[in-house]
This record gives structure tokens, C-alpha cells and sequence, in this order.
């Protein structure tokens, strides 16, 4: 594995992170405790120590699979960036909470669900920007970071051209940045990016395999079970990123190569990036994608 500083929070994150969208339910799978565990064991055998979580990946159900996992761990070995601004009911429908005293109330649920007195990185998540133009807001999290419950704030923006967000990083204390960034969408290298590099913020590329598309294992037309966010993904939109998957695989992929670990690796390239977050499902997963690390040079 190799390990990159997170912009000025001087954390030392593996460049290869896990997303952990999918243990809340909503990529055609429910996951039991047993498969939480291998798939953060084997990220662990492997260095990896960065997982990203959320409040509404069920209702802090994937937080819950790895406070629980945690909780029979050491802590200390990872870095846990979770977010907050969302109430989940059920699988695909959430509302938004982004007062400070439904913050609160949140940070406690994470806490409680995560088994942990602090969060690592605490973000944003993909809010509007009158909800993030809210000084109460930041207020109250700066006073919680006083407390010990969070090491540090970050954004993860929802458009990836949101600049009015990245720009008030400095402002609010946020240090990080994460962002939609992969080879089917370079829009951040344009605006956010360079905003990025001016502040020292951290970036975390989510979305790094464009949901799985850059796996290289679909083809144009495929289709996906009702359970599974695929599933509400715009089909023609679908059919045009993989025709340029295939195209991007003849033309880019070297040969020989697994086109998964090719994707992250690519990303890991731009130097404003600091680590990819990719989904995992199991444990063969994290495996391929902590070896992208191997096709990364500095
Ligand atoms: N607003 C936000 O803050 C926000 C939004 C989205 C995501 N995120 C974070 O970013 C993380 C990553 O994004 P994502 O999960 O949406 O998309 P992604 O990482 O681009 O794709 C993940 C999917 O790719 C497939 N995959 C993963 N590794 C693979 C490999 N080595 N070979 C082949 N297929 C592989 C798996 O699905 P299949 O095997 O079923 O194809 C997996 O579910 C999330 O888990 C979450 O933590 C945050």
C-alpha cells in the first residue's frame, strides 16, 4: 500500500480508501456482519486504512457493520470519515437535516453506531448551498471538534463543479474535499481542483469506478435488479458510458492490465487527489483494488 498526507489535516490515509455505500442495502445486496468483516479484514492484511461511510447508507446501518467490527478491533488503526445532512427512511428515499441541532443529534447516532468516542473526518454530505452557508451550522461543529468528537470537517460536494463549497473550505474549517472524480467525468480537474491545491485541502475521489462501469465488466445494455441504485441510473446514459468503456479499454487499458485497477490508478494520478474510495462487495474486491496501489508511482 501507499500512504499520502490528507491536505492539511496531516492524516496518513492509504491511497486506496473503502466506500461503504454498499452495506447499507442499496447495490442489490444485504450484507451480514461476517462479509462486513472479511471485506475490512483484507483491507487491513493490506494496509488499507481509510473507510468512508455515511448517516443514511441505511439508517447508520453501514456505520453500525463497522462500529461493530471496530468495537472487536483497534480503533487506532483507522481513519473513519462518515458525513451528516440526511434522515434515512427507507431503501433509495432520505430527507434532508442540516439544522445544527439535527447535526447534533446525528453526530450522536454516529458515535453510538460507529462504537467510537471521535470521527476522524466528519463531511458535509452533498447539501445545498443554503444549507452549507449557515454559520450556526459550522458553529456547532467547531464546538464538537473542541470537544474530541471530531478530528476534523470536511465537504463532499454534490455537484463536482460546486466551487461556491470548495472555495469556503478555508472559511468553515473544512479541510477535505470529496468529490464524483474518474475517468468517464474530469469535470473537477477544471475548477475544484485547483481550488484544492490552493488551500491544502485533501481530496477523496468517490465514485472512482463510475459505479462499477469502469470495471470493464458490463457491456452497453446491461441491466440491473430493482434493488440495486444501478437500477435508477438513466439507461441511455448507461449504454453511452459503457460504449466509452469499451472504448477507453482498446485505447488506454495497457494490456494485460484489469481495467478496475487501471481506473483507480488513473485517478490517482492527477496530483490534486490524495485517495480513491471505491466501493467493495467483498472481499476479492478490496483485494484488486488495494493492488492498484502497485500502478501508482509517487
Ligand atoms: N454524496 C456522497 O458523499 C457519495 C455519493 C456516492 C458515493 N460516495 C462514497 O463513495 C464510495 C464509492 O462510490 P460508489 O460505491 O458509488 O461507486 P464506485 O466505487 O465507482 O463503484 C463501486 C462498485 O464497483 C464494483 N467494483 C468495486 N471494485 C471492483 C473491482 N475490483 N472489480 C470489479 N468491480 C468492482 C462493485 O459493484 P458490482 O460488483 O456490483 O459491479 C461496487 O459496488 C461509496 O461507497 C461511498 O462511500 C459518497
Amino acid at each position: 500500500m501507499k500512504y499520502r498526507r490528507l491536505g492539511k489535516t496531516e492524516l496518513n490515509v492509504s491511497v486506496i480508501g473503502i466506500g461503504t455505500w454498499q452495506f447499507g442495502g442499496e447495490w442489490g445486496l444485504n450484507f451480514s456482519q461476517d462479509e462486513v468483516d472479511a471485506i475490512l479484514d483484507k483491507g487491513q492484511e493490506l494496509g488499507i486504512n481509510l473507510i468512508d461511510t455515511a448517516e443514511c447508507y441505511g439508517d447508520h446501518l453501514s456505520e453500525s457493520f463497522i462500529g461493530n467490527y471496530i468495537g472487536r478491533r483497534k480503533r487506532e488503526d483507522w481513519i473513519i470519515a462518515t458525513k451528516f445532512g440526511h434522515h434515512f427512511h427507507e431503501r433509495f428515499t432520505r430527507t434532508d437535516m442540516y439544522g445544527a441541532q439535527d447535526v447534533l443529534k446525528q453526530l450522536d447516532d454516529s458515535l453510538k453506531a460507529l462504537q467510537t468516542d471521535y470521527i476522524d473526518l466528519y463531511q458535509f454530505h452533498s447539501g445545498p448551498d443554503t444549507a452549507f452557508d449557515n454559520d450556526e451550522l459550522w458553529t456547532v461543529l467547531d464546538k464538537q471538534k473542541q470537544a474530541g468528537k471530531i478530528r476534523h470537517l470536511g465537504t463532499s460536494i454534490g455537484s463536482n463543479d460546486n466551487l461556491h463549497q470548495t472555495e469556503a473550505s478555508s472559511k468553515v474549517n473544512s479541510e477535505v474535499i470529496q468529490v464524483v472524480y474518474n475517468r468517464l467525468d474530469r469535470v473537477p480537474e477544471q475548477r475544484v481542483f485547483p481550488s484544492c491545491e490552493t488551500q491544502d485541502l485533501g481530496v477523496l475521489a468517490r465514485v472512482p469506478l463510475a459505479s462499477g462501469y469502469l470495471s470493464g465488466k458490463y457491456k452497453p445494455g446491461a441491466v440491473f435488479d430493482n434493488t440495486d441504485v444501478r437500477h435508477r441510473h438513466d439507461p441511455e446514459s448507461t449504454r453511452r458510458k459503457l460504449e466509452e468503456v469499451e472504448q477507453i479499454a482498446r485505447k488506454e487499458v495497457p494490456e494485460g492490465v484489469d481495467m478496475a485497477q487501471w481506473a483507480l490508478a488513473w485517478c490517482l494520478r492527477h496530483p490534486a487527489v490524495t485517495s480513491v474510495i471505491p466501493g467493495c462487495k467483498n472481499p476479492a474486491q478490496v483485494e484488486s483494488n488495494a493492488s492498484a496501489a502497485e500502478l501508482v508511482t509517487d
